[in-house]
């Protein structure tokens, strides 16, 4: 089978892809065969060596997959093969045949386009569950979020508007009709002082900041929030430049996000939260699988509309990895074996 390996951290020149026998299905395992599986930006955080608690190389990247059991390790007793089902890996995703741990795979309809699932492993789920989860958004309140013509953040845009949540949206000029597509306010984060624009827009602040940057932008994100207001940081964005390790960012970072821990026990109004997918799997499963039915059950509803940009075979998984930083508008990157 084809497999995707990292030998070294690095841009995208260093993802190549080996050929070798099949894994075997090891204690409590199942091995899926891949219909599709995603290149996300944590993925280039991985490849890169600045995603926190990532893998050392050698590794194989892809976060999330969606596929077929074809073979059951000792102890499975709750699928079978020929079962389709999706699961949020990490890392070793992007592979021809992977093992999954049982408890791990979440069953999924078989007319659904693999493709889009994919989506919802793990893009739509990080916007549902910092939404869901970790805000706990009541409908009509604000939120405010930074990256909003990306891949998660156009997912928290479609989710929002879903339950009923007021919405203002980082973005490039040239993303700006995008996000005003799913009725939220665009900022030009390039032309204008994000936090100067929101609280000319709504006096106060905002309920809710969702924040993929931490450090110093996530101070200035802790002062958009109104008293009762939650911030939610969940990524690291700034330590990956040009496809590569942003060492004085990954210093910024430690600094700026320990600052604004510090302010909220300083300001018990207002609170500081992280969201992390794969923690909040582990300690909480049975969250993971009500959130993912309440998702399929949207997308079969026609209610949201995961997007994939691109479906390249396995062997072009590099190629994949350049399209990351000027694709995120456009959707997901989507390796098909
Ligand atoms: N904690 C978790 O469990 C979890 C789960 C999923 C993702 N994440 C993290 O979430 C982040 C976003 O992932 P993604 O897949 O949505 O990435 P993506 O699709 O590449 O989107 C990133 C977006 O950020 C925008 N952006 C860049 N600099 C900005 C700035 N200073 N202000 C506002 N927007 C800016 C980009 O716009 P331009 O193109 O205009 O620059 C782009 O639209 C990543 O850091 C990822 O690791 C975390």
């Amino acid at each position: 089978m084809k497999r995707v390996v990292v030998d070294h951290f690095g841009g995208p020149e260093v993802v190549r892809v080996v050929e070798e026998d099949d894994p075997r299905a090891g204690s409590g395992q199942v091995r899926v065969r891949v219909l599709a599986s995603g290149v996300s930006l944590s993925d280039a955080q991985m490849r890169a060596g600045t995603y926190l608690g990532g893998p050392k190389p050698p590794f194989t990247p892809g976060y999330e997959l969606v596929g077929v059991v074809d073979e059951l390790g000792p102890g499975c007793s709750r699928l079978h093969e020929g079962d389709r089902v999706g699961a949020l890996t990490q890392w070793g995703a992007n592979a021809e045949r992977v093992c999954v741990p049982e408890t791990y795979a979440v069953e999924i309809p078989e007319d659904l386009d693999p493709a889009a699932v994919v989506s919802l492993v793990f893009t739509y789920m990080t916007a549902y569950q910092m939404l869901h989860r970790a805000a706990q958004a009541n409908s009509g309140e604000t939120v405010l979020v930074h990256g909003a013509a990306g891949r998660v953040g156009t997912a928290v845009l479609e989710l929002a508007a879903l339950a009923g949540l007021h919405v203002y949206g980082t973005a490039s000029a040239r993303d700006r009709a995008a996000v005003e597509r799913h009725g939220a306010v665009a900022i030009d984060y390039r032309n204008e002082d994000f936090l100067a624009r929101l609280r000319e827009l709504t006096g106060d602040g905002v309920d809710i900041a969702l924040d993929p940057f931490g450090g110093a932008v996530s101070l200035r994100s802790f002062r958009a929030l109104r008293p009762g207001g939650r911030l939610v940081i969940y990524g690291r964005q700034n330590t990956l430049a040009h496809g590569h390790k942003n060492w004085p960012a990954v210093i910024e970072w430690y600094a700026g996000t320990a600052t604004v821990a510090f302010w909220a026990l300083l300001s018990p109004r207002r609170r500081v939260l992280v969201y992390r997918i794969q923690k909040l799997r582990i300690h909480h499963q049975d969250w993971f699988r009500e959130d993912f039915g309440a998702l399929l059950e949207l997308l079969r509803a026609d209610k949201i509309h995961p997007v994939v940009a691109e479906r390249l075979p396995l062997t072009e998984a590099r190629r994949a990895h350049e399209l990351l930083e000027c694709s995120a508008a456009t959707g997901k990157l989507v390796l098909v074996p």
